[in-house]
């Protein structure tokens, strides 16, 4: 087993002025602990600055929250995967569930997206995760498993094998419903065993997160659940002390 995984989704919160007063705040509570990885998904607008602000710590890393898959041209108002590695970005979320709700990511976009972080150098972190009306009719490993498929089927082996997924049900994004640890873990152990598939016993290296309603109070019993390999945080990262508590879990 490796290190847990701690990423911070910050979505459309802090320009760049708070993200450099966040970091502040972070790092004088966060003295450097090797036992686990962080890793901060800033708004475009404040990647540069939070690569700055962290500039002593490169342990903790910084992520893009999107990337359009073209390396440049006449995309007005997209952000491409090698820009976002120029300012700083290691990894990129690709496919998170408000990118397929608000602004069309299909699964062939999200394929796409992968492929172009793949390509400059950034980890994907692929986002999966059933709707409420999935669950219901219980179809949430089908949704799921379609969802990472075609996601990662432009990725060759030796990609998937250093990407990050994050299991990240609709129904418990910022609702403060938060999956059952057994019932996220029955969700992990499926993409687990797909990974297995297609690049065999290095599908034990993939860490696999849980995201969606995450807090200091259930973030510890969520890391226990078998296959739980960390957590993607929206709402309550956005409070430095906060999330160093949900990071010391
Ligand atoms: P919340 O932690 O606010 O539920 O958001 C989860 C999420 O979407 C992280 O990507």
């Amino acid at each position: 087993m490796q290190k847990p995984v701690f990423a911070a989704n910050w979505k459309m919160h802090n320009g760049p002025q708070e993200t450099r007063a966040y970091l502040q705040r972070f790092l004088a509570a966060y003295p450097e602990d090797p036992s686990r990885t962080v890793i901060f998904f800033p708004p475009a607008v404040s990647l540069a600055i939070a690569g700055f602000a962290l500039r002593e710590r490169p342990e903790i890393l910084v992520g893009v929250q999107n990337v359009y898959w073209e390396e440049k041209g006449a995309f007005t108002g997209e952000t491409s995967a090698p820009m976002a590695r120029d300012a700083g970005a290691k990894v990129a979320l690709v496919g998170h569930s408000e990118r397929r709700q608000y602004f069309g990511d299909t699964d062939e976009v999200t394929a796409r997206k992968c492929a172009a972080a793949c390509k400059a150098g950034l980890i994907p972190m692929l986002c999966v995760g059933e709707r409420l009306d999935e669950r219901e009719r219980n179809a949430t490993q089908a949704v799921v498993l379609r969802q990472f498929k075609t996601g990662v089927s432009r990725l060759e082996p030796s990609q998937i094998a250093n990407m990050v997924i994050a299991y990240e049900p609709v129904w418990a994004i910022g609702t403060g419903r938060t999956a059952r640890p057994e019932d996220a873990t029955a969700v992990h152990t499926a993409i687990r065993r797909s990974l297995r598939e297609m690049i065999g016993p290095k599908a034990a290296e993939v860490p696999i997160l849980y995201g969606g309603s995450v807090n200091a109070e259930n973030a510890a019993e969520l890391l226990a659940a078998p296959e739980i390999d960390g957590l993607l945080v929206g709402g309550a990262s956005l409070d430095p002390e906060t999330w160093v508590r949900i990071v010391r879990a």
